[in-house]
């Protein structure tokens, strides 16, 4: 199917604007991680969300510059871990904000693995294990489009959320 472009990129928006209107937009908090061939990877990620139910499949964007963009796309696959409210510390690790990179970020937390060998989180909130479908590129960053092949969840507790530029349990 042709894709449908309904405006270009680059409108008259001043991306400071964009920024301060995006932070009034409340995001769930959510490790991403990869590994196999290519190495372990994983970053923080609020830019998550699912797109289809039959077949379950979902999507996230990651900036090109991160190392672990090109490590999910060496190991075709990625896990997307819903993080819950005492976890945050775990998203400053993986947002790079205590300088830690890679494999590095794995020391702390509990991890084990669901279907693809990606890294799950054994204290998350829900994890969503991938096969990576397709990597778009769009200017910045790669659209990763994965079909889910495992799934887990914790009973409910409080949710990690982003928004004002602060962390909220939700
Ligand atoms: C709350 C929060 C949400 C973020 N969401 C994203 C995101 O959706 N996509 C992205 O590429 N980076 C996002 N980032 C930034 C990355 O986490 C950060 O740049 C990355 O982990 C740096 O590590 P790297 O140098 O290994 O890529 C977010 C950061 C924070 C604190």
């Amino acid at each position: 199917m042709a894709e449908l472009t309904v405006a270009a990129p680059g409108s008259g928006v001043d991306p400071t604007h964009f920024k301060e209107a995006m932070s009034r937009f409340a995001a769930a908090v959510n490790i991403v991680t990869t590994d196999g061939p290519a190495g372990l990877g994983g970053i923080t990620a609020t830019a998550v969300t699912s797109i289809t139910v039959e077949p379950p499949m979902m999507l996230f964007c990651i900036n090109k510059t991160s190392p672990s963009a090109a490590r999910m796309i060496a190991n075709g696959c990625f896990c997307i871990n819903t993080l819950a409210a005492p976890d945050e510390a775990l998203s400053n690790i993986f947002a790079g904000r205590t300088d830690e990179h890679l494999e590095e970020r794995f020391k702390t937390g509990a991890w084990t693995k669901l279907a693809t060998g990606a890294p799950a989180l054994a204290t998350a909130l829900a994890s969503f294990d991938c096969r990576l479908v397709e990597a778009k590129e769009v200017t910045t960053h790669f659209v990763m489009i994965g079909a889910v092949e495992a799934v887990a969840f914790a009973d409910e507790s409080l949710c990690l959320t982003y928004v004002h530029r602060k962390y909220r349990a939700l």
